[in-house]
């Protein structure tokens, strides 16, 4: 384990995600149709559960490709509010979440206390994962490390904790892709929270500059999903599922990628 001082040194740049996040809780998009929910309560949860569900359809691909190799020691880098890590901790992996906001990190251990299942919340940054070499069986990280300055770097780390054999799925923001275009022609930004315009940080990438990234890994496959999401209001609902989900292997708007050590 390298040592506290190490991995509480900060450049201010990930003050300012800290801090951002700790604000704009990406979730609670899911809350804009429900009025007077209280934040952090049983139905708060409930409905974001259900919304991701609906949007995040992949995770089961997910879930049973991490699910191949017989560990079930898991690391999710910025896990959020722990909603996914709530699903990985039914699926019977003993789940570890790092991120950089505290606001999110309370609400991850709320969201474990409410729902009966045990899992470790803590702040940690993912270009400095305080934890040995070899630590974990799996990675996961979805929506992320484009959230990061140095998103190679986060990725080797990720290489680092991983065990011989371990596998990871990290999810990118794809370049290529038509959520990214409608952002462009429109000038809006990516996640906005009150007050503020933008993330500190928003990169998108190619697929050509994922597998440069992750060359290190004995195999890396990447699939194109979600054409868009939410934020795309009734288009999501009035636009024929298997459209969708062509387009989305096209020019999708998340690239999932599927490593093995
Ligand atoms: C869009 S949210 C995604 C959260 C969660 N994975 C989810 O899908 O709901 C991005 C998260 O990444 C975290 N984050 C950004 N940069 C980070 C870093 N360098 N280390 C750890 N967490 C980071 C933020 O604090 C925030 O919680």
């Amino acid at each position: 384990m390298q040592s506290n001082n190490q991995c509480n040194e900060q450049p201010e740049v990930f003050a300012n995600i800290s801090e951002f996040w700790s604000i704009q809780l990406n979730n609670e998009i899911y809350l804009r149709n429900h009025k007077n929910v209280v934040r952090g309560s049983k139905q708060y949860f409930d409905i974001i559960l259900t919304a991701r569900k609906k949007y995040l359809y992949y995770l089961g691909d997910v879930i049973n490709y991490l699910k191949t190799i017989p560990s079930r020691n898991l690391l999710e880098v910025g896990c959020g509010m722990g909603t996914d890590a709530l699903v990985f901790a039914k699926e019977k992996f003993h789940v570890t979440g790092i991120d950089l906001a505290p606001g999110h990190l309370e609400l991850a251990e709320r969201l474990f206390n409410l729902y009966h299942e045990s899992g470790i919340f803590r702040y940690g940054n993912a270009e400095n994962i305080c934890f040995s070499n070899q630590t974990f069986g799996c990675v996961y990280s979805l929506g992320v490390l484009h959230h990061t300055p140095d998103t190679q770097k986060a990725i080797n780390e990720i290489y680092r904790v991983l065990i011989p054999g371990g596998r990871a799925v990290i999810m990118l923001y794809n370049k290529f892709s038509l959520n990214n275009f409608a952002h462009w022609i429109t000038r809006r930004g990516f996640e906005n929270a009150k007050g503020q315009t933008d993330a500190p940080v928003t990169q998108r990438f190619t697929k050509r500059e994922i597998l440069a990234m992750c060359s290190n890994f004995h195999s890396c496959n990447i699939s194109v999903e979600y054409l868009f999401g939410a934020g795309w209001g009734k288009f999501y609902d009035f636009m024929p599922r298997y459209i969708y989900r062509f387009l989305s292997k096209w020019i999708g708007w998340h690239l999932v990628i599927y490593l093995q050590k």
